[in-house]
C-alpha cells in the first residue's frame, strides 16, 4: 500500500475506543522519502487539535534538537506509535495517559504499513513505549538508548529519551537529558546517511558483513 492509501484508511479507523472522542487522527508528516523516521508515543492535546505530530511543548523541544543538528521536519518523517490521543475522561474532561499495550498493538495496523511505505534506513524511537513496540518488549531506555538494534522495519533502530520526559527533568542546573536527545538524533542521522551512501548504486541489499561494519 502506498503512504496516501494507508493515511486515508487510517483517518477512518474505529478499531479501538480512542476513536470515540478524538478530534483528529494524527497520522504523521515530513519527508516520506526520508532515510530517518522518528516514532513517538502518541498525540497529546495540541496534536489532537491540529492533526499534526509533536506540535506541543515536547514537539518544540524536538524541533530544537533537530535544528541543533542542522535538521528540520523536511529532512525526516515524524509519526507516532498510536495515532489517536490516549486520555481518560474524568467528569467529562480529558486527562492524558500513556496508550495501553492493546492500543499500541491495534495501531500497528497503521504503523507497520506506514513504515513499509516509507522504508527508512533508520528508525529513531522517541521514548520507551515506541522502543518496546518496535525494538524489543523489555527495552530499558536508560540502559539501551543511543545503541543500534536490529529492527524489522528499517536497517537499524535507535531509541532516545522522550522530550516530554526531558521537560519534566529540566532544572536551572540540569538539561534533563536534552544533550542525550540531540546526540542520539546526530547518531541516527549519521547512520541513515551512511546506509544511504552504501545503498546508492547497489540494487542488491547490503551483505550482512557490510551492514554490521557500518555500526562498529
Ligand atoms: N508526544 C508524542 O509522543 N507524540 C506527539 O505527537 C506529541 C507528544
Amino acid at each position: 500500500m502506498d503512504l496516501d492509501a494507508v493515511r486515508s484508511q487510517a483517518l477512518q479507523c474505529m478499531d479501538c475506543s480512542l476513536s470515540a472522542r478524538r478530534r483528529n487522527v494524527v497520522f504523521g508528516e515530513g519527508n516520506p522519502r526520508a532515510p530517518l523516521v522518528l516514532v513517538g508515543e502518541g498525540p497529546g492535546e495540541q496534536e489532537d487539535a491540529t492533526g499534526r505530530p509533536f506540535v506541543g511543548r515536547a514537539g518544540q523541544l524536538l524541533d530544537r534538537a533537530l535544528a541543533d543538528n542542522g535538521l528540520s521536519r523536511e529532512h525526516v518523517y515524524i509519526c507516532n506509535t498510536v495515532k489517536c490521543r490516549a486520555c481518560d475522561w474524568i467528569e467529562d474532561k480529558p486527562v492524558n495517559r500513556a496508550p495501553t499495550e492493546q492500543e499500541a498493538r491495534a495501531c500497528r495496523r497503521w504503523l507497520v504499513p506506514q513504515l513499509a511505505a516509507i522504508s527508512p534506513k533508520v528508525i529513531l524511537c522517541v521514548g520507551a513505549p515506541s522502543a518496546r513496540n518496535l525494538i524489543k518488549k523489555d527495552f530499558k531506555i536508560t540502559a539501551d538508548r543511543g545503541k543500534y538494534f536490529p529492527c524489522e522495519y528499517a536497517k537499524t533502530a535507535i531509541a532516545t529519551l522522550h522530550p516530554a520526559y526531558i521537560l519534566r527533568q529540566q532544572s536551572a542546573t540540569h538539561d534533563g537529558g536534552y544533550s542525550l536527545l540531540a546526540a542520539d538524533i546526530a547518531r541516527a542521522w549519521e547512520a541513515a546517511q551512511r546506509l544511504l551512501k552504501a545503498s546508492v548504486g547497489s540494487s542488491e541489499p547490503e551483505p550482512a558483513a557490510v551492514q554490521s561494519s557500518l555500526f562498529d
